[in-house]
């Protein structure tokens, strides 16, 4: 609804009058009777007004400050038409972006900006003319009938932006709370590039040590903590030369052998998050000691519950509910097991508002180490396919997260956990409004929205030659507004893109021109 007040601003014109570069404030109906995300919005291609009209819309109001007005009656004012992509504002108005006309309700804590995070183009040395190979480029395309995912006709902005942008702002700068300010991390020490072969080789040893611990367990054997200290130090020296570098290979998951993944996973980010919180190494390794053995009590639970596709019974469940005591049982049992590492694996379930289990312990009784690994585990789980439930993409699991959080986790650290490993993960694709599609390659805490993209495809059918780094803060020349943003992720088996050859194939063509570790 139109406030009386501000009735003498806006201007109420016919549908047949909307013109490319008008800003509707009002459209007249309520959001979900037409197919945009909200009531305002630019006017930047005549493809939305033939959408407004193909939904019945009659008449609109406009803001003449915003976006162009009506021609005079004399026709004498000529106005240059606005840039085809919408994303510059409109002549004579401010930077006004399509559906993002005022401020959005940012999060109730939203502090003033503290300036830009370390761009990952610059801890990685990355640039943009560097020729990389682009792998089978006819996949991308859009698949049949069945499997239909082509792009909206003019890209709007998807469920998932548009509520990230309203909670934490355009920039995704919004997600920190003034009684955590964010600390700025720390500059790797190396670039992802130079990292990434180390930290392939530090994981293939962490998976030896892993399957060996399972193995022994599975044995009634104790378990090696000398071992899997060693393997966690190499990992913290990964993680501390460069946060990306392992972090990027928790993605790339085989679906087969979840608790074997799933452990080593869960221990990489919660190093990552150990990391971004600034704690000390040594209490990282604990941490990183207890997130790789903090599943280990499932062995002593029949598999099949564990993969039982349905509903367990009460008694099933009763026994899953021990598997965190059974972890601290088989830890105890063994040498060189630090306190915390063994916290981590009793709590790692237990949840802030007092629902988790095996006690029920609420608030701050849940030791730090228990509450990363809580988000973390969470994290990991949903991501994975298993018997009882699909795996949701990243993003998903962020939001949930996210919703979750103010209750299920210790909002602090869910923000700082989303900040460490970001909105749209590493490796995430998306869909920009360039109609370009890329591969989400470098967060920035205090710019969730504007991450850097590895841009792979010139539209939904035109692989690029030659894929490029795109740094979504970038401007363009003549406005203040963005050139690219985020309009939707992408799933990538829906467009059968493998995301990881595109990365692995970054890092191979980049070899050459960067000292190998
Ligand atoms: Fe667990």
């Amino acid at each position: 609804m139109i406030k009386e007040a501000d009735k003498a601003n806006f201007k109420k014109i016919s549908i047949h009058d909307l013109k490319v570069g008008m800003f509707i404030v009002n459209l007249g109906r309520s959001w979900i009777q037409h197919p945009f995300f909200r009531n305002q919005l630019t006017i930047d291609s005549p493809k939305k007004i033939e959408k407004l009209k193909k939904y019945g819309i009659q008449e609109v109001y406009i803001d003449p400050q915003r976006g162009l007005d009506v021609p005079s009656p004399r026709g004498a004012e000529k106005v240059p038409a606005p840039e085809s992509r919408g994303l510059n504002p409109p002549p004579g108005g401010s930077a006004v972006r399509m559906e993002e006309p005022q401020p959005p309700a940012l999060h109730p804590s939203f502090p003033p900006l503290r300036g830009a995070g370390i761009s990952p183009i610059q801890a990685t040395g990355y640039v943009p003319s560097i020729e990389v190979l682009a792998p089978n480029p006819i996949k991308g395309q859009p698949m049949g009938e069945e499997g239909t995912d082509a792009y909206p006709e003019s890209p709007e902005k998807s469920d998932s932006v548009a509520f990230w942008e309203e909670n934490i702002g355009p920039g995704g700068e919004g997600l920190f709370s003034p009684e955590s300010p964010l600390r700025v991390p720390f500059d790797d020490e190396i670039p992802f590039i130079q990292e990434i072969h180390a930290a392939r080789r530090v994981k293939e040893e962490a998976e030896k040590v892993v399957r060996n611990v399972m193995t022994a367990v599975r044995m009634g054997k104790s378990i090696e903590g000398d071992r899997v200290k060693r393997a966690v130090h190499s990992m913290v020296d990964s993680i501390l030369r460069n946060h990306d570098a392992l972090t990027s290979l928790t993605r790339m998951k085989s679906y087969d052998e979840y608790m074997f993944v799933h452990s080593l996973d869960v221990c990489i980010l919660s190093l990552s998050m150990a990391r971004h919180l600034s704690l000390p190494r040594e209490e990282m390794v604990e941490i990183g000691i207890g997130a790789l053995l903090h599943d280990v009590g499932k062995m002593k639970i029949d598999p099949q519950i564990l993969k039982k596709p349905a509903t367990l019974s009460e008694t099933e469940w009763v026994q899953v509910r021990k598997h965190p005591i059974y972890s601290l049982e088989m830890m105890e049992e063994s040498k060189g097991i630090p306190e915390q590492a063994k916290q981590l694996a009793l709590q790692h379930h237990e949840r802030f508002n007092g629902n988790g289990y095996p006690f029920g312990l609420k608030g701050e009784a849940i030791s730090l180490s228990g509450q990363i690994a809580g988000i973390v585990d969470f994290y990991d789980a949903v991501t994975t396919d298993r018997p009882f439930q699909k795996a949701v993409q990243p993003h998903e699991a962020i939001r949930k997260i996210y919703e979750r959080g103010m209750e299920e986790f210790n909002r602090l650290l869910m923000e700082r956990f989303i900040q460490c490993i970001g909105i749209y993960p590493f490796g995430t694709l998306v869909l920009l409004d360039t109609e370009e599609m890329g591969i989400i390659c470098g967060v920035k805490p205090n710019m969730l929205l504007r991450p850097d993209v590895l841009i792979i495809h010139r539209d939904s059918k035109t692989p690029y030659p030659q894929p490029f780094l795109a740094d979504l803060t970038e401007k363009t020349a003549q406005s203040s507004w963005y050139k690219r943003s985020i309009v939707m992720p992408l799933d990538p088996q829906r467009w059968n893109i493998r995301t990881e050859d595109y990365l692995r194939d970054l890092n191979r063509t980049l070899r050459g021109s960067v000292p190998a570790v």
